[in-house]
């Protein structure tokens, strides 16, 4: 059972729901839970603020810290809904596990995610594009200096209003010289580190006149993997290409799969596969690539209008007939606008509500 203490005065009622930047006001509530003695403790709901920490505490030097990022909208009839959480809890759990790390229950994962975002439904943006953008992290928080494994962590759940992660196409570079990841790294799960690693590339970029970085594979970089903030998709031939997860250095994106998932069930041809960055200039070249975009929890779907590698740049103007499908269904479902035929929607009610 999850205990909560509940802020006396909310501070939705002073929000400008109008004008939400992403990620800069947190909701009124956070979820806690603390692992010691081999067990998850002291598993709470309070009002979101600041936690002390040693100067010690493992996590700031040895970077065991890992995150997720999922949605919660409400219906067009009020009903507060969590987009794909017990995915989200097994991704978060394959995160834990590579980064050697405690699992988190998934159960319980999701009961703490629908009660938190039950408790702070009010914060819950309306719009197309808007939802409650939730951050499940957990940290390493043992105090000690040697290289190991912390014995005592931090799980917690914090959540903030979020509109659209780019407000207009997205132009990117791809990446010649740094790399993000390589095969037995950590590329494929959601290891704080990952983030960290494409700040000054993502800086260059950014003089550049680009959003943000392409990566390219760390071996031979030659092939597509993923822009950091989001999964990445081409369409090339009327075929929707997506660089394949199988070597384990692209995160498995949750919106990646909702989106295969969506066109494939609209009867469009999906595939995961390697996909060099020659393929994608001579697509260019031939006339044949008409749509990048790129997806996430974040970024929902994201139209990509230009891609530059080396000296070229490939844009694209044309009406992108399959991202803006994709993203209106995705908007939809998650508004019950539309059947929720592949049972992602889970409702965030509470089922026991216990303050203190
Ligand atoms: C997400 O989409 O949830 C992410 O973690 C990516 C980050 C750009 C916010």
């Amino acid at each position: 059972m999850i205990k909560i203490n509940r802020k006396p005065v909310p501070g939705y009622v002073n929000f400008d729901f109008d004008n939400i930047k992403f990620g800069q006001t947190m909701a009124d509530h956070m979820f806690v839970a603390d692992y010691e003695d081999g067990v998850w403790k002291n598993i709470r709901i309070e009002p979101y603020g600041p936690i002390t920490f040693n100067p010690a505490m493992m996590a700031l030097h040895y970077g065991q810290a890992i995150f997720e990022g999922m949605k919660a909208t409400k219906t067009y009839d009020g009903v507060p809904v969590i987009f794909r959480p017990e995915e989200h809890a097994k991704r978060f759990n394959n995160s834990a596990r590579r980064m050697a790390m405690p699992e988190f229950p998934e159960d319980l994962f999701v009961e703490a995610v629908k009660t938190l975002v039950a408790v702070d439904n009010e914060w819950i943006p309306k719009g197309d594009d808007a939802a409650l953008y939730i951050r499940p992290f957990m940290i390493a928080t043992d105090e000690q200096l040697g290289v190991r494994t912390s014995d005592k962590y931090k799980m917690m759940i914090i959540c903030a209003p979020a509109g659209q992660y780019y407000s207009k196409p997205v132009k990117l570079l791809a990446e010649s010289f740094y790399t993000r990841a390589a095969m037995g790294g950590i590329g494929y799960v959601k290891a704080a580190g990952n983030y960290a690693a494409s700040l000054l590339p993502a800086i260059e970029a950014k003089k550049k006149g680009y959003d943000q970085v392409l990566w390219l594979d760390a071996r031979e970089h030659k092939y597509v993997q993923e822009v950091g903030t989001m999964n990445i998709f081409f369409v090339i031939d009327g075929v929707v290409i997506t660089p394949s997860t199988e070597e384990k250095t692209i995160l498995k994106g949750i919106t990646r799969d909702s989106i295969i998932t969506i066109l494939r069930d609209k009867g469009y041809q999906v595939v995961e596969r390697k996909l060099s960055i020659d393929e994608v200039r001579q697509a260019h070249k031939d006339g044949t690539l008409s749509e990048i975009f790129g997806s996430g929890t974040a970024a929902v779907v994201s139209l990509v209008s230009d891609l530059s590698y080396k000296d070229e740049i490939y844009h694209l103007d044309g009406e992108y007939k399959i991202a803006t499908l994709v993203k209106k269904e995705i908007n939809m479902i998650r508004q019950g606008l539309k059947e929720d035929k592949f049972n992602w929607l889970y409702p965030a009610v509470i089922d026991n509500d216990v303050t203190v």
